[in-house]
């Protein structure tokens, strides 16, 4: 059976993964971010997970407004760092889990989550910030990676409420996994997007930490409860792009009803948006 080492809630700005690539970490703008996510770093390298299912949004990179799957999932071998306008990101390749992934997908279809299956997309932002956010700038990233992709870009994105579903239903997938390295098997997941942020017209710039704070607050002690906040909140209290936690709902899902908290940081500016990241165990 696999083991589930935590739930990961990151920020994916851009910024930072530009930050990490330039060479700007120790810059005086960037300084107080990296010291405050050192402590998470050295959590992951000791945890070591064999694979991260990192749930995050495509930013029109992948899919465009032609097609807008609400969840979908990556089953390649690999997943190549999406070119955003800049030329592709100078990372490593992501490496898939497609027997995990396979497995993923028929469990969740047969759970009555009919997810798109995608068997070809490259990665951008939303996913290889947040393992840079987590590994640094390794020759290639220590972990194999399962992306599931969750729509928060066009109207109507999946409520908080399906999304907390969709990770309760990835767990029961976890805890039925009979692959060939299903012994051992150590498995992070990531909700990535957030926290409140807005990046676009007359409220552009909005950040509500103390949303941010109470949004957390929720989702380690009464996620069902949290996750019944309607998106107009999220939109009036944590801005347009703040729509992206609920995403996180899916992380927490797929962890137990109890859980402890092993590291929290809100740090704000990082670009436009007030930057979390939270770690969450199952309750020992
Ligand atoms: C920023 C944040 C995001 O989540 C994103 O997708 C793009 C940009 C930002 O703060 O700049
Ligand atoms: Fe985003």
């Amino acid at each position: 059976m696999t083991t589930v080492v935590g739930g990961i809630g990151t920020s994916h700005v851009p910024a930072v993964g530009a930050a990490i690539d330039n060479g700007k970490q120790e810059e005086p703008y960037w300084r107080p971010y990296f010291d405050k996510i050192r402590p998470a770093r050295e959590w992951m390298a000791a945890e070591q997970p064999d694979v991260c299912i990192i749930v995050y949004n495509d930013h029109a990179s992948a899919f465009s407004l032609r097609l807008i799957p609400t969840f979908a999932l990556g089953v390649a071998a690999e997943f190549q760092p999406a070119d955003e306008g800049y030329g592709r990101r100078q990372v490593p390749v992501v490496q898939g889990h497609p027997e995990l992934a396979w497995h993923l997908a028929e469990s969740l279809i047969g759970d009555e989550f009919d997810i798109t299956i995608v068997n070809e997309m490259d990665v951008d932002h939303g996913l290889t910030v947040p393992l840079s956010v987590m590994y640094g700038e390794p020759e290639a990233w220590p972990c194999q990676v399962i992306p599931i992709c969750v729509n928060v870009i066009q109207y109507p994105p999946p409520s908080g409420k399906r999304c907390l579903s969709l990770g309760r239903a990835i767990r029961r997938a976890l805890d039925s996994y009979e692959g060939s390295d299903a012994e051992g098997l150590r498995v992070a997941v990531f909700g990535t997007g957030g926290m409140s942020h807005q990046l676009q017209g007359e409220r552009a710039g909005l950040v509500n930490p103390a949303f941010d704070t109470a949004f957390m607050d929720d989702l380690i002690a009464e996620p069902d409860a949290g996750s019944l906040r309607p998106h107009t909140d999220y939109i009036r209290e944590a801005g347009s792009e703040g729509i992206e936690l609920v995403m996180w709902l899916v992380m927490r899902g797929v962890l137990d009803d109890q859980v402890d908290e092993v590291f929290r940081m809100n740090h704000v500016p990082t670009s436009n948006t007030s930057n979390g990241l939270l770690i969450l165990q199952n309750a020992r």
